[in-house]
């Protein structure tokens, strides 16, 4: 059986370092917003190349968290993507946001940067594009809709550790980077959490106060916050984590280029020259995917759909949607996801397309 993700394999690989880093915590007794996380924050600003970073405990509250102290107010628009996790709208509506969904590009499965302008009213307060599947939205048309209205960019990168576009990390380029730390991610805790990233110190200061309960000092609140705070466990775990992410992501690129240049009976999604995916998630196209998923299982290779219901045909979504969701629409019916993850081994590799590869013979 190969699964499709493998956290134990993943944790005995590192168990002394991790063992290591959970003992020092829990030897310190200190357990909350302690030295762990402070020094983590600054690892990661560094490594994504801001000038600071905020621990939050998970990727949602970093949307939310993110919209509301860039002065998103109830009712303002967000405008976000139609194909993404759905916690990406639960982080809007969580900032009593509302919501607007935009159509993608069928290739790559990234919003489409062309239709975001006629979404835009004089109460678009923020975008936030989704850095889906360890891939870069197209920034620089994103920064040039966004940068002579006054609406704020802030950056999905929940499934996009160590990507960059142009040279740039995701999660440098926006007014905010929002990342997720949930265990399936290229840089997973051993249990929730979630990061902000941003170059603006004012910005930078709200986000410390608003995660702690609006606390500025001991037991003095000047503003609203809530309780969002990165814990010290998780922070030493990712500690360790963020020294193994490019290795990690080197290794998923590798699985990456030997499926791009092996695969036959399925469509990869297509490369923007632009960026550097770190191929959170290697996503093919079919025509036949039931099919395709049972010839799969029934060989012992797990695949899964990410994700088969567009936001816009979600019960949940209760908001306004546009007219045109086609590209969404067909993608959603057409993709499914393959095992990519570090350690997966280059015969497990080699059994995935040589399974692949009689599909339909
Ligand atoms: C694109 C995207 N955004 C946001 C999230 C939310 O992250 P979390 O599960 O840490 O709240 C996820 C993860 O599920 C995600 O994949």
């Amino acid at each position: 059986m190969i699964p499709f993700v493998d956290f134990k394999v993943q944790y005995h690989d590192l168990k002394d370092e991790i063992d290591e880093a959970v003992h020092r915590v829990l030897d310190s007794g200190w357990y909350i917003l302690g030295n762990e996380v402070k020094v983590f924050e600054q690892e990661l600003a560094s490594y994504i190349g801001t000038k600071y970073c905020v621990g939050v405990a998970s990727g949602t509250e970093a949307i939310a968290l993110s919209l509301l102290a860039v002065g998103v107010k109830p009712g303002d628009e967000v405008i976000t993507t139609d194909m993404t996790a759905y916690p990406t709208v639960t982080g809007i509506v969580q900032a009593n946001a509302v919501p607007v969904l935009v159509d993608i590009f069928y290739e790559d499965g990234l919003i489409d940067s062309s239709k975001i302008e006629q979404y835009i009213t004089p109460n678009t307060k923020a975008i936030v594009p989704v850095h889906l599947y360890g891939q870069s939205c197209d920034m620089d048309a994103l920064r040039r809709i966004a940068q002579d209205r006054g609406i704020s960019i802030v950056e999905d990168c929940a499934q996009a550790a160590g990507a960059s576009y142009k040279g740039s990390k995701v999660g440098s380029m926006g007014t905010c980077g929002a990342f997720s730390f949930y265990p399936t991610k290229n840089l997973g805790a051993y249990g929730d959490g979630g990061a902000i990233t941003t170059n603006d110190e004012k910005l930078y200061e709200t986000l410390i106060s608003m995660r702690n309960y609006g606390q500025t000092s001991r037991y003095t609140h000047d503003s609203f916050g809530i309780n969002s705070r990165l814990d010290e466990i998780q922070a030493a775990i990712l500690r360790v984590k963020l020294l193994h992410l490019d290795a990690d992501n080197q290794k998923r690129r590798a699985i990456a280029h030997a499926y791009q240049s092996n695969l036959h009976k399925v469509v990869p999604l297509v490369e923007r020259p632009y960026g550097d995916s770190v191929y959170h998630l290697f996503v093919v196209k079919t025509g036949s995917r039931d099919a395709f998923m049972k010839f799969m299982e029934d060989r012992g290779i797990k695949t899964l759909i990410h994700f088969p219901i567009p936001n816009h045909a979600q019960k949940a979504f209760v908001w306004k949607i546009g007219d045109d969701y086609q590209q969404a629409s067909r993608f959603a019916e057409e993709i499914v996801s393959i095992p990519i993850y570090p350690e997966l081994t280059d015969s497990q590799v080699d059994e995935i397309i040589s399974v692949i590869n009689t599909f339909g013979d």
